[in-house]
């Protein structure tokens, strides 16, 4: 197998944490149920592969995303308890309920930094989605359970156009004060390039919040996610989502298509000189079977390049 010539530039972190959302963001947009066996050995091979964190699935209602209505015998075939975390998403204290009671160790809440787009995902007003988690992250809190919290649409709608950097800031203090303890900016629909990102990593630090809280979670809709990691890398982020193979979107926003492929942004780091722990052939093998499964090719270009002929 090829690998990049490496050319490292001290001013870039040395290492960086691959945070893999795959099996939640990917599996949840797919049109077909997959089985609980094929989500389980996805996940243990992802695991496998190195990946340091492996988003499992989501403790939502099972009528809005049904692709994840096996969470609690997904979760309970995985040892919670390893060196990997398996963080899962929650929206609700009914959600909460059932991670507790499945025995999670990590939770993500995810909010809105549009109005729209908290009715449309989550059947709430941008301001009532901050009640509705307040409970939830104090009582994962009390119980010894690690909160991360998303912010989706922060480089723009597809309802309400442009955001306002001021308002995703706004939102994501609002999320970190109460308690997560870190903060995934989602360009839940590609469209941020990369001035962007650096005007909103900027917006953050005059708020007083850096870069070892935030994390960027990007969707590659118009081929812009690994520049967007480029910019914010240079910014100083160390964090990044990313999903193998590409898969991914989010059924409450059809404009949505896959993450960062979590393959594109290895090849990218190993070129940069910086350390991730991730068996690139191990996991661009994994996007390939997972292609099996659901029939359909991997929109990866480092997949497709590793795996050709
Ligand atoms: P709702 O219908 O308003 O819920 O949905 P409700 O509170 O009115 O309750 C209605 C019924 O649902 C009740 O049952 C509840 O118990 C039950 P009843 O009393 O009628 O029998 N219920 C639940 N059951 C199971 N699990 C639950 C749950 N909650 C209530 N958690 C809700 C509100 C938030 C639940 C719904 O809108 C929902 O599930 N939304 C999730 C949508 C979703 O998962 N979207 C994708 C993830 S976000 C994403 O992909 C973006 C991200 O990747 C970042 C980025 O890219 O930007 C993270
Ligand atoms: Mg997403």
């Amino acid at each position: 197998m090829s690998l990049p010539a490496v050319h490292h530039d001290p001013s870039l972190p040395e290492r960086v944490t691959i945070y893999e959302v795959g099996a939640r963001d990917g599996l949840q947009n797919e049109s077909g149920v997959i089985p609980l066996a094929t989500k389980r050995e996805f996940v243990q091979r992802l695991t496998v592969a190195g990946l340091p964190v492996v988003e499992a699935t989501s403790f939502v209602h099972p009528k809005w995303v049904p692709q994840l209505a096996d969470a609690a015998d997904l979760v309970a075939a995985l040892d919670l308890h390893g060196p990997t975390p398996y963080p899962v998403l929650v929206p609700n204290e009914r959600g909460l309920d059932r991670a507790l009671e499945a025995g999670v160790t990590h939770v993500a809440i995810f909010g809105s930094a549009t109005e729209t787009f908290a009715s449309k995902n989550l059947n709430s007003t941008y301001e009532d989605q901050f009640a509705m988690f307040e409970p939830v992250v104090r009582r994962a809190l009390d119980a010894g359970v690690k909160v991360r919290a998303y912010l989706s649409m922060c480089f723009g709608d597809p309802w309400e156009g442009e955001v306002a950097l001021d308002r995703v800031v706004t939102a994501g203090e609002r999320l970190l004060g109460m308690g997560a303890y870190e903060l995934s900016l989602g360009d839940t629909i590609g469209v941020g390039t990369a001035h962007h990102v650096e005007a909103l990593l900027d917006a953050f630090g005059e708020a007083g919040v850096g870069v070892d809280r935030l994390a960027m979670h990007f969707h590659d809709t118009y081929g812009q996610a690994l520049a967007n990691t480029y910019a914010a890398l240079r910014h100083g982020v160390t964090t990044f989502d990313a999903s193998a193979g590409g898969l991914g979107g989010c059924p409450y926003a059809k404009s949505a298509t896959g993450n960062l492929a979590t393959e594109d942004l290895v090849w990218m780091l190993d070129g940069l000189g910086i350390a991730h722990g991730v068996d690139l052939p191990a996991l661009a093998q994994t996007s390939v079977w997972m292609a099996e499964q659901l029939g359909c090719p991997s929109p990866s270009a480092v997949v497709r390049a590793l795996t050709a002929g």
